[in-house]
């Protein structure tokens, strides 16, 4: 029998950084050369949604656009049939040029705009969610057929960002906001909950999930309409989604145990579009520990190998997409690309081994630092490229963000989306673009396919992820 050795999605990407990298070798002093780029591979997302109809088949997930606005991504999604979780006027816009029903769409903002409830409503959205009193006075004079969530405070303390510090209903004011919404007339369908982003304890939901089932039945006691929505909202992540998503389930089934009784929503965002984007940056300056290096012919105690990292500038940093080295502490250990750039190239062989380095972002700015240490085999030289995964999605807290809304003041240029992640965070701090080149894969397999002399790996490349593909989105590919 013969066996088809087919490559490996990561391998694949791999394959499109080295093509593209070739292609910058043509120009090599180019400004293009310098700059940043993402490879998204939105077949990881298919992946993901049959995860999540294994482990969640009654929960439909309404995807946070804040995560990962790509429209691209966007319209694959919407294909797979998911809905959408709108936090401005502009996310529902961009979801309805899709050609997305609004019945598709929650706005799911507790705290909105006049003008953006008054769109919103106008457009055709009817969900949307509150915490508060007021917002429930706006709701009234502004979209008063608008049909809404109670967002209760939930709080997961081990969560990578809360949520709990800003939003959500403490269950004391509960009962005075029910009264409220029926002495308007509004019609409150549900509960919803965020336990914070990249959630890690499973009791967090449970715990939401009874005091959800709590207010349904307070609404019943209050003699309001019966309450049939829950949503679940978002802090789901892929490296422990089984983790959440189990005992979540296990609690809806003992607090709602009539399925028919209640529609089930959630809103993920990372876990959707984190494995969206592979980023590749490049070296563009190094700094080596000179000081510490001392000849072993002094007397002096010796200190070298110095226990200091290197220092590696990158053309890319946290005022660009790595807003989490800041805000969650994540430890960002990308794969290096070795490259030789001849002008610079000392023409030493590299030195071998496991090295230690910190790597810093292009600005200025003394916090533009994304790994105070991390360790990569072998000696990496200016002109090398590195290559970070999973860098579809982050988060960026309002602290980052009010330090962003400042250096963007202060550089007098735009910055986009700030309540939230990655690329859609990315600024222009310091004069340093945020306007990344974004290769599609399903674009190199379409073409890959119908090229006279295309490599046998795209070509291997396509039909595995054709593969992958349930038939009623084969198309998309093509
Ligand atoms: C209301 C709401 N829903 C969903 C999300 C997405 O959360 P996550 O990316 O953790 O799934 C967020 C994130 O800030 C949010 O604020």
């Amino acid at each position: 029998m013969v066996r088809l050795e087919l490559p490996s999605a990561g391998k694949f990407i791999d394959h499109l950084i080295s093509n593209r990298l070739q292609e910058l070798d043509k120009d090599p002093y180019s400004t293009q050369s310098d700059r940043p780029f993402f490879i998204a591979d939105t077949s990881q997302a298919l992946k993901l949604y049959n995860r999540w109809k294994r482990a969640l088949p009654n929960i439909s997930p309404f995807y946070a656009v804040k995560c990962n606005s790509d429209v691209r991504f966007l319209r694959f999604l919407a294909e797979l049939g998911l809905g959408f979780d709108c936090a401005s006027q502009t996310e529902i816009e961009l979801v309805l040029s899709l050609g997305v029903d609004p019945s598709r769409i929650i706005f799911a903002h507790p705290c909105k705009a006049v003008s953006a409830i008054r769109i919103a409503s106008a457009r055709g959205i009817t969900l949307t969610t509150f915490d508060n009193i007021d917002e429930l006075d706006k709701i009234k004079a502004h979209a008063p057929g608008m049909q809404l969530l109670l967002r209760i405070y939930a709080q997961d303390d081990t969560a990578a960002a809360q949520l709990g510090n800003k939003f959500g209903a403490p269950m004391s004011t509960v009962e005075p906001l029910l009264q409220r919404a029926k002495q308007l007339g509004l019609c409150v369908r549900g509960v919803s909950f965020h336990v914070g982003s990249g959630a890690r304890n499973p009791a967090a939901f449970t715990t939401a999930v009874y005091q959800a089932r709590h207010v349904f039945d307070l609404a019943s006691h209050l003699h309001l309409p019966p309450m049939d929505i829950l949503d679940v909202g978002g802090g789901f992540q892929d490296s422990n989604f089984e983790e959440m998503a189990l005992p979540l389930s296990r609690a809806i089934d003992e607090a709602f145990p009539d399925p028919a009784s209640v529609r089930l929503i959630a809103e993920p965002g990372r876990y959707f579009a984190r494995s969206l984007y592979t980023m590749a940056c490049k070296v563009t300056s190094r700094r080596r520990q000179l000081h510490l290096q001392q000849s072993p012919d002094d007397n002096l105690p010796c200190s070298y190998p110095s226990l200091t990292p290197d220092m590696l500038y990158l053309n890319d940093g946290v005022y660009g997409s790595f807003m989490l080295a800041v805000c969650e502490n994540e430890i960002f250990v990308p794969d290096p690309v070795p490259r030789r750039v001849a002008a610079e190239d000392t023409f030493e062989p590299r030195a071998e081994g496991a090295h230690l380095y910190s790597l810093w972002g292009p600005t200025c700015d003394g916090i533009d630092c994304m790994a105070a240490e991390v360790t990569m085999e072998g000696e990496v030289r200016v002109g090398d490229w590195l290559v970070f995964r999973d860098m579809g999605g982050e988060l960026l807290p309002d602290s980052l963000g009010a330090l962003i809304s400042v250096a963007a003041e202060l550089t007098n240029m735009g910055y986009l989306g700030l309540i939230a992640y990655s690329v859609v965070s990315a600024t222009r701090f310091n004069g340093f673009s945020n306007d990344y080149d974004v290769i599609y894969a399903s674009d190199y397999l379409a073409s890959a396919t119908g090229v006279e002399g295309a490599s046998e790996t795209a070509k291997g490349a396509y039909k595995y992820l054709e593969w992958l593909l349930p038939g009623s989105i084969r198309g998309l590919w093509r």
